[in-house]
C-alpha cells in the first residue's frame, strides 16, 4: 500500500523562486503605476500560486490566441486531448500525439501542465462500456499506467478521477463504479502514483466549491481515502460557475476545510457564463464572481492555483453546451480582455484600477519580431499598443522605447515606419541615446503618435518599424535589451511605454 502523500506542491514552478521574488519586487516597488506591470502569472506566482488557462489544439495555430496563452499564463491544461477517447481510442492502442504538442507547448513557454484526465465517465470511447464488468479493472490500470508513464515529467498533477459524484453526493454511475463500486477511485489512484511518484494526484468535481451535499460528500470521501493511506494530493474545484446561480456558498471555508486534511486545493476549470445577450451589469457581475475566486484562493495558503477554463469567449466550450448561454471567460471573442480580466488583476495586486481616472497602467507593448535575421544591417521590431483599461487614452500622449546596442559603426540612424494599421503617417520614429548607457542598451528607438485614442479594450494594430545605421553596418541584435525571437504578439515587458513622459509599462535597463 502506498503511504499517505500529504506534501504541498511546489509552488509556480513556472518561475524560479528567486526571479519570482525579484519580478515581485520590481512590480510592487516604486511607482503606483509600476505596480500595474507584469502578467497574471506573474503576479499570482508573488503569492507563491499559479495561474493558468486550459487549451486546445486547433486552438494553437492561431497567432494571437497561443501569444497570450504563452505570455500570460503559467500553467496550461489540455481541454480534450488527454481525455481516455483521444489517448486510448482502440484498446491497446495508445495515441499521445495531441497531449503531446500541449506539453511541447508548455516546455517552450516555461509552464507546468495539469493532466486532464485519467478516469472519467464522459469522453470515454464505447470499447470500455462494452467490456466484461470483470475486465474493467485491468483496462483501467493499464490505461493510467500507460498515460501517466508516458507523461512522467511533464505533467505535473493529474486529474486522476474526474466528476466521480452526482449532485446530490451519491457516486455517480459509471463502467468503473459498476465493475469495481467506490473501489475504482482508489486503484486508479495508487496505478497513477505507481507509474509518476512525483505528480501530485487530484480527485476533481463541478459543484464543490461552495459548502454543501456534494463537497460534504467528497469531503467524506477524501478523509477516507487518506486515513487508508490512498495516495492523494488534492481536490480540484472546477468552478464552472454561472451568474444566474449566484456565487458558490462559503467557498473560502469550503478550500480550508480541504486544505486543514493536509490536502492542496486548485480552482481547475474557472469560467463565468451568463445568459445571452451579455449587458454591463451581467458583466459586472462575472467581475465580482472571478474576483471572488481568486481571493478565496489567496486566503487559503494550500489553494496552489487556478485555471481558467481557456481564457477567451473565442474558444469556449459554453455556447455548444449550454444553449443560450456564453461570455464566460476573461477575455472576449477578439481577444481582448473584459472587466473580469482587471478584476483579478486588481485582486491578485495588480492595480489594475480600470474606470478610475488615467488608468496608464492599463497599457501593455506587445512584440514581435519581423527581422529573420539578429546580424544583418537593420533592426525590425513590430509592436502594438493595447489598452487593457477602462478609460480611453490619447495616443498623443504616449511614447514606446526599444532599446538596442548601436555595436561599431555611424553613430547615425534612419528610422522608418513601413506599415501600421493605425497608418503611418501619425507614426514618429526617431533614435536617441540614454544620458548613461545600459547593457544591451546604449540606444533606444522612439515611437510617439501624431495624434489619435485607445479606447478601453481597443489595441492600435501592428507597427512594423524598421532602422538602420547611415553607413549601413551590421548590428548584433542577440545582446540588445528589447530584443526577442518571438514571432507573434505577446507582452513584451522589456519594451518600454510613457504617458505624459511617465514610465507606464516594461522594465527600464
Ligand atoms: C469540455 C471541453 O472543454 C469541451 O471541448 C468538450 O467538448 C467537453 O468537455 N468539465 C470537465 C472538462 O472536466 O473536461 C469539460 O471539458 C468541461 C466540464
Amino acid at each position: 500500500m502506498s503511504s499517505v502523500k500529504r506534501c504541498r506542491s511546489s509552488r509556480a514552478r513556472g518561475i524560479p523562486a528567486l526571479l519570482v521574488g525579484a519580478l515581485a519586487l520590481a512590480l510592487t516597488g516604486g511607482s503606483a503605476t509600476a505596480a500595474q506591470q507584469g502578467t497574471l502569472h506573474v503576479l499570482a506566482a508573488a503569492h507563491g500560486k499559479y495561474f493558468g488557462s486550459a487549451t486546445d489544439n486547433p486552438e494553437l495555430p492561431d497567432a494571437a490566441y497561443s501569444a497570450t496563452l504563452g505570455s500570460e499564463f503559467g500553467q496550461i491544461t489540455p481541454g480534450n486531448s488527454m481525455k481516455w477517447d483521444a489517448t486510448e481510442p482502440a484498446q491497446g492502442r495508445f495515441d499521445f500525439a495531441k497531449g503531446d504538442a500541449i506539453t511541447d507547448f508548455a516546455a517552450q513557454h516555461g509552464q507546468t501542465v495539469r493532466g486532464h484526465t485519467l478516469v472519467w465517465h464522459s469522453q470515454l470511447p464505447n470499447w470500455v462500456g462494452a467490456l466484461p464488468s470483470a475486465q474493467v479493472e485491468a483496462a483501467m490500470t493499464h490505461h493510467v499506467t500507460e498515460v501517466v508513464t508516458h507523461y512522467r515529467g511533464a505533467v505535473t498533477a493529474w486529474d486522476v478521477v474526474n466528476e466521480p459524484f452526482n449532485e446530490d453526493g451519491t457516486f455517480r454511475t459509471s463502467p468503473f463504479h459498476t465493475a469495481m463500486g467506490t473501489d475504482y477511485i482508489a486503484t486508479a489512484l495508487r496505478a497513477a502514483h505507481a507509474a509518476d511518484p512525483d505528480a501530485k494526484l487530484y480527485l476533481n468535481d463541478y459543484n464543490i466549491e461552495g459548502l454543501g451535499a456534494k463537497s460534504d460528500a467528497m469531503y467524506e470521501l477524501v478523509s477516507e481515502l487518506l486515513d487508508e493511506g490512498v495516495p492523494l494530493d488534492g481536490v480540484g474545484m472546477q468552478a464552472h460557475l454561472a451568474v444566474q446561480y449566484g456565487f458558490p456558498y462559503q467557498m473560502q471555508a469550503n478550500m480550508q476545510r480541504f486544505a486543514d486534511l493536509g490536502l492542496d486545493v486548485a480552482i481547475t476549470e474557472l469560467d463565468v457564463r451568463m445568459q445571452l445577450p451579455a449587458d454591463a451589469a451581467k458583466t459586472a457581475t462575472q467581475a465580482t464572481y472571478y474576483r471572488q475566486v481568486v481571493e478565496a484562493c489567496l486566503a487559503v495558503e494550500h489553494c496552489v492555483g487556478i485555471t481558467v477554463w481557456d481564457y477567451t469567449d473565442k474558444y469556449s466550450w459554453v455556447p455548444s453546451t449550454f444553449p443560450g448561454q456564453g461570455a464566460a471567460n476573461l477575455y472576449d471573442e477578439n481577444l481582448l480582455p473584459k472587466p473580469a480580466y482587471s478584476a483579478v488583476r486588481t485582486a491578485l495586486g495588480g492595480g489594475d484600477d480600470a474606470g478610475e481616472g488615467g488608468d496608464p497602467g492599463a497599457l501593455r507593448a506587445q512584440y514581435r519580431n519581423s527581422d529573420s535575421s539578429a546580424g544583418d544591417n537593420q533592426i525590425k521590431p513590430s509592436l502594438q499598443l493595447v489598452n487593457t483599461g477602462g478609460t480611453t487614452i490619447s495616443l498623443s500622449d504616449v511614447t514606446v522605447r526599444y532599446w538596442f546596442t548601436s555595436d561599431d559603426g555611424a553613430s547615425t540612424y534612419s528610422t522608418w515606419c513601413d506599415w501600421s494599421s493605425i497608418g503611418c503617417s501619425d507614426v514618429t520614429h526617431r533614435v536617441a541615446a540614454p544620458s548613461t548607457p545600459k547593457a544591451g542598451a546604449d540606444h533606444y528607438l522612439e515611437v510617439g503618435f501624431g495624434g489619435g485614442n485607445l479606447a478601453p479594450g481597443a489595441a492600435t494594430g501592428e507597427i512594423q518599424l524598421r532602422l538602420n545605421k547611415t553607413d549601413w553596418s551590421a548590428f548584433d541584435e542577440s545582446d540588445d535589451y528589447s530584443h526577442g525571437s518571438g514571432t507573434s504578439y505577446a507582452d513584451a515587458s522589456k519594451i518600454t511605454v510613457y504617458l505624459g513622459g511617465e514610465p507606464v509599462w516594461g522594465i527600464e535597463p
